[in-house]
C-alpha cells in the first residue's frame, strides 16, 4: 500500500534500539513516530564484552518492543526490519530472531538491513520529512564517516553500489583524539569532545610541538592516526609542557589537517568518479566539531559539494536509520527470507 508503517530493531553493538516510522510513498515523505533505546553501560568493562552485550539484548529487546507497540497500539505495523550485520554475532542474532518472530506473528514481511548502509542513508530520512525544503542527498553522494570506530570516505552510487575511497590504515580519528586528549591530561570519556570544548577559547594553535604529518605521500590515499598518539606521548614526556588551550588546539588541528589533506587527495585522485556527486554527508561523533565542520565546508565549496551534517544523535547507532534503510530497500524490491541469519562481517 502507499502508506505503511515500519518497526525497526537495532542490536549490533551495545544499544538495544527500536523505532517506528510511517511512510507515505505517494507524497514521498516519512515521519519518525518514535525511537526508544536501552543502553548497556560498558564504562566499567573498559570496552564491550560480547557475552554481556548479547545477554543485554536478549533481556531488553522483548520489553522494549512490547512497550513501544503498546504505546502506539493504534499504529498498524506493515514491515519489520532488523540489523543483519556487521556487528557482534550474538547481539545481531538477538534482534534478527526477534524481528523474524514478530513478522510471523504480525503476518508481515521481515527485512534484514546492512548497518553501514543505514548509517550512509540517514540524512535521507530527515530530508523525507513532510514540509522539508532544504538540500536533498541524492545518488551519487559522498560520505565521510568520522567516529570512534571509523574513518572512511565512501562514494555511494546506488543502494547497492558503495566504494570506500579512503579508509584508515590503523586507528579511527575519534580514537586518536581520545588518546591524545588523555595524554594531555583530560579525564573521563568522549575526550575528543572534552578537548574540543577546552580549546574553543584559543584563537590560534601553538606551534610548540611541530607535529609531523603521517604517511605524507600524495599517492598514498589512506588515513593514519596512530602516529599522532605516539608522537604526542613522546613530546609530553620530553617537555613536560603544561596543557593550554593553544597546545590542545595544536594537537586537534594536526589531526584534522591530516584528515583534510587525505580527503582532498582522494577528491583529486577520484575526480572522475566523484564528478557527478553534489553532496558530502559528514557523520559520526567527530563531525560535531565546529572547527572540523568549517574546514570541511571550505574544502567542499572548492569541489562544488554541499556539506551535510546530520544531527549527531542520529549519527550514533539507532533504529531509525535501520527503518529508513529498510524502507528504501523494500521499495526497491529487496526481500529477505526467514532462513537468512546474521552476517557479523559484511562488507558494504
Ligand atoms: O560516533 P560516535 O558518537 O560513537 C562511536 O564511534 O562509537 O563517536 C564518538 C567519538 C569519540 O571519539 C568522541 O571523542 C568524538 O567522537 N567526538 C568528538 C566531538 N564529539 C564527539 N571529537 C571532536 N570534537 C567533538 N565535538
Ligand atoms: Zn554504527
Amino acid at each position: 500500500s502507499l502508506t505503511y508503517n515500519v518497526l525497526a530493531i537495532e542490536t549490533s553493538c551495545d544499544d538495544t534500539c527500536a523505532a517506528i516510522i510511517s511512510r507515505d510513498r505517494e507524497k514521498n515523505t516519512a515521519a519518525l513516530i518514535d525511537h526508544v533505546k536501552i543502553t548497556l553501560d560498558s564504562s566499567l568493562q573498559g570496552g564491550i564484552n560480547p557475552a554481556l552485550a548479547t545477554a543485554h539484548h536478549h533481556q531488553s529487546v522483548g520489553p522494549l518492543i512490547r512497550d513501544v507497540l503498546k504505546k502506539h497500539a493504534d499504529t498498524t505495523i506493515d514491515l519489520v526490519c532488523a540489523t543483519r550485520g556487521p556487528g557482534l554475532p550474538g547481539c545481531l542474532s538477538s534482534g534478527v530472531t526477534f524481528a523474524k518472530g514478530l513478522s510471523l506473528g504480525l503476518g508481515v514481511p521481515y527485512l534484514g538491513v546492512h548497518h553501514m548502509l543505514a548509517h550512509l542513508l540517514t540524512p535521507r530520512l530527515f530530508e523525507a520529512a513532510e514540509g522539508y525544503s532544504g538540500h536533498k542527498t541524492e545518488f551519487p553522494f559522498l560520505s565521510l564517516l568520522v567516529s570512534g570506530g571509523h574513518t572512511m570516505l565512501v562514494l555511494s552510487k546506488s543502494l547497492y553500489d558503495h566504494t570506500v575511497l579512503c579508509n584508515t590504515a590503523d586507528v579511527a580519528i575519534g580514537d586518536a583524539l581520545d588518546k591524545c586528549a588523555r595524554t594531555l591530561g583530560f579525564q573521563g570519556n568522549m575526550l575528543g569532545k572534552v578537548m574540543d570544548q577546552y580549546c574553543r577559547s584559543a584563537d590560534t594553535p601553538s606551534s610548540q610541538w611541530s607535529i609531523p604529518m603521517p604517511v605524507d605521500n600524495k599517492n598514498d590515499i589512506r588515513y593514519s592516526f596512530a602516529a599522532f598518539h605516539s608522537y604526542i606521548g613522546m613530546k609530553k614526556k620530553e617537555t613536560q609542557a603544561e596543557t593550554t588551550p593553544e597546545l590542545a588546539l595544536e594537537v586537534q588541528t594536526a589531526i584534522f589537517n591530516h584528515l583534510m589533506k587525505k580527503t582532498k587527495a582522494a577528491f583529486n585522485i577520484y575526480k572522475k568518479e566523484i564528478a557527478s556527486a553534489t553532496t558530502l554527508v559528514c557523520s559520526g561523533g567527530v563531525a560535531a566539531n565546529p572547527r572540523l565542520r568549517e574546514a570541511l565546508q571550505e574544502l567542499c565549496a572548492k569541489y562544488k559539494l554541499e556539506a551535510v551534517f546530520p544531527d549527531p544523535y542520529w549519527c550514533t547507532d539507532n533504529a531509525a536509520m535501520i527503518g529508513w534503510a529498510g524502507i528504501e530497500l523494500h521499495e526497491d524490491g529487496y526481500r529477505s527470507d526467514l532462513e537468512g541469519f546474521q552476517i557479523p562481517k559484511w562488507p558494504l
